[in-house]
């Protein structure tokens, strides 16, 4: 059983249309990453694609995506409207194309699913692999901050037709985890207790900025995606790096 498989029904309205609206990710990343620091980008990577929701749009938009999940049900619901040669199934922290790409993108929060900083190194060098000279890496973190806070927060409910989900955050010795209740309507008052855990990790921007300056990317912006200025209370930051040495 992988990660989100039994939440995955629900998935997609929770994660793409409640907490995070498609368009206005879409845009952000378009307009103020891709376009900004590479507007003659062509070709994109998406890691950790998921349901395929973002690289739909920019297929959309004229780009050519190569997507990579290491859910085969994540990517069973991509497939549905694309050719699958574009698909992936692989771990993003080791994995081969032998392509490079102008792009290499992993949003929301997706690098978090790694549990390890060795894994996240792994997922770095990866990246840059995979990319030209010159070109850019846009991922986003959920901050530790975010992290502990959620911990702290009540539960959130959302009712799906007659399902009832419920999200909740522990902290764990050396990570944290999601606790998904979904309350599945059988008949009348009858309801199926289905649960998943989903765990997630977060490292300091320092040490996150640190690792990637010091190996092979400079960095050309940092963004809280709420408010703009990165602070010690940001709960969301995107990255965009540039990769500057031609050492793989
Ligand atoms: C929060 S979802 C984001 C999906 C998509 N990027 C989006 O914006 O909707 C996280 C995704 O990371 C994938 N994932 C987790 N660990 C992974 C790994 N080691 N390699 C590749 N994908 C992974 C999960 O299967 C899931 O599809």
């Amino acid at each position: 059983m992988k990660t989100y498989d039994k939440f995955l029904d629900y998935y997609e309205e929770v994660v793409r249309w409640i907490n995070s609206p498609l368009e206005d990710e879409v845009f952000f990343l378009k307009e103020d990453c891709i376009v900004e620091y590479n507007p003659d980008a062509k070709n994109i990577l998406e890691l950790a694609c998921g349901t395929w929701a973002v690289a739909k749009e920019f297929i959309k938009a004229g780009y050519e995506v190569t997507g990579l999940d290491i859910n085969e049900n994540m990517l069973a619901k991509a497939t549905k409207n694309i050719w699958k040669e574009n698909i992936v199934l692989w771990d993003m922290t080791n994995f081969d194309l032998w392509k490079k790409f102008d792009v290499v993108l992993c949003n929301y929060n997706s690098i978090c699913h790694l549990l390890t900083w060795v894994e996240w190194q792994s997922f770095f060098e990866m990246a840059y692999k995979h990319l030209e000279v010159g070109w850019i890496l846009v991922f986003d973190i959920n901050t530790l901050f975010e992290f502990e806070s959620i911990t702290r927060d009540f539960a959130q409910f959302y009712t799906f037709w007659d399902d009832v989900v419920c999200l909740e955050m522990f902290k764990k010795p050396s990570h944290f985890e999601w606790l998904i209740k979904i309350f599945s309507h059988k008949k009348d008052s009858e309801f199926e207790l289905i649960t998943e855990v989903v765990k997630e990790n977060s490292f300091p921007i320092s040490k996150i900025e640190k690792e990637l300056k010091a190996k092979w990317f400079k960095l050309l912006e940092k963004v809280d995606y709420h408010y703009g200025q990165v602070s010690a209370e940001s709960e969301r930051v995107y990255f965009i790096w540039q990769k500057i040495l031609g050492i793989s």
